[in-house]
C-alpha cells in the first residue's frame, strides 16, 4: 500500500465508515447485472454463493460492514485489514463483532491455519 493510501484511510476511518454504511441505502445508476441494484443486492448473492459459512473479509476497511453483514446472516467471518483505526472503527461501531476483526497484512503471513476457510472475499482491494 502507497503512503498515501495508508494515510488517507488512517485520516478518514470514520468518515470511510459512515459513507460504507450508508451506500447500503442507495441504488446503482448503473450496473453490470439487473439482479444487482444494490450493495445489499451483492452481498446477498456472495451470500448463496458461499460454499461453506466460514469466511474471511481480506481488506475489510473500516467499519468492518460486510464483516458484520455476513456476522448477521449466521456467517462464521473474520475481518481484517491492515490500518489499525479502520479495525479500531470496526469495534467501535460494531462492538458484537470485536473479536472477529484483527489488524493484519495480506502482503505477509495471516494468524490463521491453513485451510481455516471456505471462502475469501477481498471486496476493491488488490
Ligand atoms: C477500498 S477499501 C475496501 C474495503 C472493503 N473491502 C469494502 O468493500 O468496502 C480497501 C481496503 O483494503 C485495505 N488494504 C489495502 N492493502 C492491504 C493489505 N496489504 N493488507 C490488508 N488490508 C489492506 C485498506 O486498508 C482498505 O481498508
Amino acid at each position: 500500500m502507497t503512503d498515501y493510501s495508508a494515510r488517507f484511510y488512517k485520516n478518514h476511518a470514520r468518515r470511510y465508515s459512515e459513507v460504507a454504511h450508508g451506500l447500503l441505502q442507495s441504488v446503482y445508476i448503473k450496473s453490470s447485472h439487473p439482479a444487482v441494484r444494490t450493495d445489499l443486492d451483492l452481498l446477498e448473492r456472495l451470500k448463496e454463493l458461499a460454499p461453506g459459512k466460514q469466511g474471511l473479509d481480506a481488506g475489510c476497511g473500516a467499519g468492518a460492514r460486510d464483516v458484520h453483514s455476513f456476522w448477521a446472516s449466521g456467517f462464521d467471518i473474520r475481518g481484517i485489514d491492515v490500518i489499525e483505526e479502520n479495525i479500531r472503527m470496526a469495534r467501535e461501531i460494531h462492538p458484537e463483532i470485536a473479536g472477529r476483526v484483527t489488524v493484519a497484512d495480506l502482503a505477509g503471513p495471516l494468524p490463521y491455519d491453513d485451510a481455516s476457510f471456505d471462502f475469501v472475499m477481498c471486496n476493491a482491494v488488490i
